[in-house]
């Protein structure tokens, strides 16, 4: 909890922030290892194709479906699936379903909706506009509630349990008002849904601190190997990360000429193959544009972008990314909605979108490119920020409150999971729903 966040949670901070109308940080709920995915039963409506997939997940995640019919019930989640509304008019249904309800979702609820990509539907004008609705149900929640929409393309209806899981949990709880994609795939179930990447061997970037530790830990618990790469310079911390998650350490910078060669050779020589590459490692550089010199262009071009590609050329080349394979990037808001004094970084994570863009289609069967564009994260990289901008930055998302790297590792993690082969192409922010670039 932050200091702001305390404060509010007091008796005179909660009375301070009601009458003040100011920002009210709920402690989200987090994935813990034995607690219940959500603090409440599911309620399943409408009738569209994913009806009977939807059931079947929730089952298999061990949640309760809720009958809809004990009054005064406390809902963990409210899912909706509007994949066979073909009308305009039809789209009362979503009203139908969830004003009787919404306000019955507990702390840290759910609101997930699940359609059909509209350009594959009877009525385009009607799944797209699903957005909005999920969007401003996102706005309007409170006590750390977020919503969702998933579009699952014809043939993707047996591929939703993994990204089902990942929302109806606290795995998911600094992810609000985001757009994911399923398509179809041939998608095996884990033989253990709490190691699912038990056997599979995982590089991330940038793993000696802040976000990417947090990701090595996080595959690690998933079941992973993990080779944790980072500069010599952060050689200590490298190391301990990676006797933490029972992993090895990479000294390398990604920008050296040889480095995609010698991680593409590591990676073959010692572990014959990756299943799951997490480019993590980022830097800044920030001025604006008149003032930005060209060494902190080169700079963040050469690590944030440049070095990202020719290791995935290289690990294509040498044949090291193995079946179903995982390439995933991290971009940010700021690719996406662009920041005063980040010309240079904004180009990079926005042109990380580009390599997903470009990637999953180039991939799509053999292995899966999707990104995660975090907003604010408490890191070393955010405490760095000059006050008044980082209380902004921190306070300026429906959740009020900066996220944390472990919010980031568990969506990378989803993306990672052997059964969400299905899940390609996306970008997905962890911003509690940022103002930026929304
Ligand atoms: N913290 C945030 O709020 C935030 C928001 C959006 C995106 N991101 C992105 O998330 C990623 C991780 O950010 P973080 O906050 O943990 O940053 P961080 O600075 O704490 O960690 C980055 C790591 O990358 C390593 N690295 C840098 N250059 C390298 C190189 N040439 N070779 C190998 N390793 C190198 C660093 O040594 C460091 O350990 C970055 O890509 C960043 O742009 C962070």
């Amino acid at each position: 909890m932050d200091r702001y966040q305390s404060f509010a949670r007091s008796g005179l901070g909660r009375f301070v922030v009601g009458k003040l109308g100011l920002p009210d940080p709920y402690p989200l709920r987090r994935h813990s290892p034995g607690k219940p995915p959500l603090d409440g039963p599911v309620l399943i409506g409408g009738d569209g194709r994913l009806v009977d997939p939807l059931h079947a997940a929730a089952k298999s995640a061990g949640l309760t479906v809720a009958d809809g019919t004990s009054s005064g019930e406390r809902y963990g989640a409210l899912v909706f699936d509007a994949s066979g509304i073909d009308s305009v008019e039809r789209l009362r249904e979503l009203h139908e379903f969830f004003a009787p309800v919404i306000r019955s979702l507990g702390p840290c609820g759910r609101v997930v909706v699940f359609g059909t990509p509209p350009e594959q539907a009877e009525s385009q004008v009607a799944q797209r506009a699903l957005e909005g609705f999920t969007r401003s149900v996102g706005k309007e929640l409170k006590r750390g509630g977020t919503a969702q929409l998933v579009y699952v393309g014809p043939g993707g209806e047996d591929a939703i349990e993994s990204t089902a899981r990942f929302l109806l949990s606290g795995r998911s709880a600094y992810v609000s008002g985001q757009v994911v994609r399923i398509g179809p795939a041939d998608v095996e179930a884990p033989r253990d849904w709490d190691r699912p990447l038990d056997g599979k061997v995982a590089l991330v970037t940038g793993a000696a601190r802040g976000i990417g530790a947090a990701i090595a830990e996080v595959l690690g618990r998933d079941g992973a190997t993990v080779v944790c790469l980072d500069v010599p310079a952060q050689g200590d911390e490298l190391s301990a990360v990676a006797n933490r998650v029972g992993g090895t350490a990479l000294q390398l910078d990604i920008t050296a000429p040889d480095a995609p060669a010698r991680i593409a050779e590591h990676l073959g020589r010692r572990h014959g193959g990756v299943d799951v590459v997490v480019h993590n490692a980022g830097i800044t550089r920030d001025r604006t544009l008149g003032k930005m010199d060209a060494g902190r262009w080169d700079a963040v071009v050469a690590v944030n972008l440049a070095s990202q590609e020719r290791v995935n050329e290289a690990l294509l080349a040498a044949d090291a990314l193995r079946p179903n394979g995982r390439i995933v990037g991290v971009s940010s808001i700021a690719g996406i909605a662009g920041n005063v004094g980040q010309t240079n970084y904004a180009t990079t994570k926005a042109g990380v979108i580009g390599m997903v863009d470009s990637l999953s289609r180039r991939l799509a069967g053999r292995a899966t490119v999707n990104a995660v564009a975090p907003g604010f994260i408490e890191t070393r990289m955010t405490a760095a920020v000059p006050l008044f901008i980082r209380e902004a930055g921190r306070r300026m998302n429906s959740l009020s409150q900066g996220g944390l790297p472990v919010d980031v590792a568990e969506a990378i993690a989803w993306f990672a999971h052997p059964a969400s082969a299905g899940v390609n192409g996306n970008v997905v922010r962890v911003c509690g729903q940022s103002l930026l670039g929304a």
